[in-house]
C-alpha cells in the first residue's frame, strides 16, 4: 500500500519525540499499520535549533499552514499548542482541505473541538487526539469502548502530570514549589505556559474533553469549576500527611438525574486523598482516570502522563489507526443534552 505521508509541525518536547519514535520502530509501526508512515514535512518557529534530530530528510516550511495545500501530505500532525492562532488556523485549513489531522492539543481541542468534529466530519478527514489527555495512557480510545454499551456516571482522576509531579515530589522530598516546578519544565511536562499546569485549566482542558467522551454530551470548558495548586505549601502536606491524606489534583465530573434534567458537574481542585486510597500512590508525572458505569462497572486508567517518550506514542497510534482506516464513532452528534450544575468562570484562559 501507498506510503500515508504526514507533515509534522511542532518540533518540541513532542514533535522530536514523534520524529525519534518513528526512526526507532518504524518497521515494527509499518508492520502494524500494514503500510509505512513517512515523514514529508516538518515546520517550527526556528528553523536552526538543534533538536537532536536530523532534519535533512524533511521539506520545511517557515508558516505551517503551507501543509494544508501540499497534495504530498495526507496528514497533518499539530504539536505547536495554543488553543487558537497558528494551531487552529492549521487545524481548520488541513481538516476543510479533507487531510486528516492528529493533534496533542487538549486547549485547541477543549474549545473548538465541536468546531473541528463538524469539519473533520463535514469533509470526511479523520481527526485524533488521543495524546491530547493522559499523554501515554490510551484513556479517549478506552474511554469510548467502555463508554459505548454503558451510562457512564462519574470520571475521575489525576489528569495533570506536572502538577502531580510537583505535589509528589514536595511530599517525598520536601522540596521548594518552584524548583520542582523548574525540574518538571526541564523535563518536558509542563506547558510552554506552566500557569495552566499549575493552575489547574490544562486539567480542566482534558476534563471537558473526557466527559464529552463519556457522557456522549458536548464539550463544556467553560462550565469547569477550575482551581489549582499554586497556594499549596510545603507546611500543608505535611498537616495533610499527620492527618493520613495526601493532596492530589484531581478532576471531577458526575452526570445525575435531577428532577426531568440530567445535570452535568465538572471541577478540578486539590484534594485530600487518604493515603490508602489508589490514586494515593500516582505519583510522579503519572496520570490515572476512574471511569464508573451502570454495568460495565469501575474502569481504571493509568500511566505516563507527560513527557516526550509516552506523549508521542499516542500521535504515532493515532496515525496507525488512520493508516490502517480505522473509523472513530462521530463526534459532533451528542446522544444527549445536560445541564451544567456549577456554571464558573474561568476567565480568559
Ligand atoms: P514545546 O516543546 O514547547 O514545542 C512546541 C513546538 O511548536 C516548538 O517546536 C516550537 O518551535 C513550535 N512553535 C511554537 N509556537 C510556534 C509558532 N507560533 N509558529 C511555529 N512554530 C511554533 O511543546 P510540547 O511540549 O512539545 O507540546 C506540544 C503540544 O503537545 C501542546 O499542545 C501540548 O499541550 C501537547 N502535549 C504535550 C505533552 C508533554 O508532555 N510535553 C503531553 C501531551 C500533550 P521552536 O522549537 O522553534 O521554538
Ligand atoms: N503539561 C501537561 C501535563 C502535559 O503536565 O500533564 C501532558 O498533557
Amino acid at each position: 500500500a501507498d506510503n500515508l505521508r504526514i507533515a509534522l509541525a511542532g518540533l518540541g518536547t513532542v514533535g522530536a519525540g514523534v520524529l525519534r519514535l518513528l526512526a526507532e520502530n518504524g518497521d515494527l509501526i509499518a508492520a502494524r499499520a500494514g503500510r509505512a508512515i513517512e515523514v514529508v514535512a516538518v515546520s517550527a518557529r526556528d528553523r536552526g535549533k538543534d533538536r537532536g534530530v536530523d532534519l535533512s530528510p524533511y521539506a520545511w516550511e517557515d508558516d505551517m499552514t503551507a501543509f494544508a495545500a501540499r497534495d504530498d501530505v495526507d496528514v497533518v500532525v499539530e504539536l505547536v499548542g495554543g488553543s487558537d492562532g497558528p494551531a487552529l488556523a492549521l487545524a481548520r485549513k488541513a481538516l476543510g482541505g479533507g487531510k486528516g489531522l492528529v493533534t496533542a492539543n487538549k486547549a485547541m481541542v477543549a474549545h473548538h473541538g465541536l468546531e473541528l468534529a463538524q469539519l473533520a466530519e463535514g469533509n470526511d478527514a479523520p481527526l485524533r487526539y488521543e495524546a491530547a489527555v493522559a499523554g501515554g495512557i490510551p484513556v479517549i480510545k478506552g474511554l469510548a469502548e467502555g463508554a459505548a454499551a454503558n451510562r457512564i456516571e462519574r470520571i475521575y482522576g489525576i489528569l495533570n502530570g506536572t502538577s502531580n509531579y510537583i505535589l509528589s515530589e514536595m511530599e517525598t522530598t520536601g522540596r521548594d514549589f518552584g524548583d520542582v516546578l523548574k525540574d518538571a519544565q526541564a523535563l518536558g511536562y509542563a506547558e510552554a505556559d506552566p500557569t495552566f499546569d499549575i493552575e489547574g485549566v490544562d486539567a480542566a482542558h482534558k476534563l471537558s474533553i473526557l466527559a464529552s467522551i463519556a457522557y456522549g454530551t458536548q464539550l463544556d470548558f467553560a462550565a469547569v469549576d477550575t482551581n489549582g495548586i499554586s497556594k499549596i505549601r510545603a507546611a500543608d502536606i505535611a498537616q495533610a500527611r499527620a492527618l493520613g491524606y495526601v493532596i492530589r489534583l484531581i478532576g471531577l465530573s458526575d452526570c445525575k438525574q435531577e428532577g426531568g434534567e440530567r445535570h452535568l458537574f465538572q471541577r478540578v481542585a486539590p484534594y485530600l486523598v487518604p493515603v490508602r486510597h489508589p490514586l494515593a500512590a500516582v505519583d510522579g508525572p503519572t496520570n490515572a482516570v476512574v471511569a464508573e458505569g451502570n454495568h460495565v462497572g469501575r474502569l481504571l486508567f493509568q500511566g505516563a502522563g507527560a513527557g516526550d517518550g509516552p506523549t508521542a506514542s499516542a500521535v504515532v497510534a493515532d496515525l496507525v489507526d488512520i493508516a490502517r482506516g480505522t473509523r472513530m464513532a462521530p463526534f459532533s452528534q451528542p446522544v444527549e443534552t445536560l445541564v451544567a450544575s456549577t456554571p464558573a468562570d474561568p476567565g480568559n484562559r
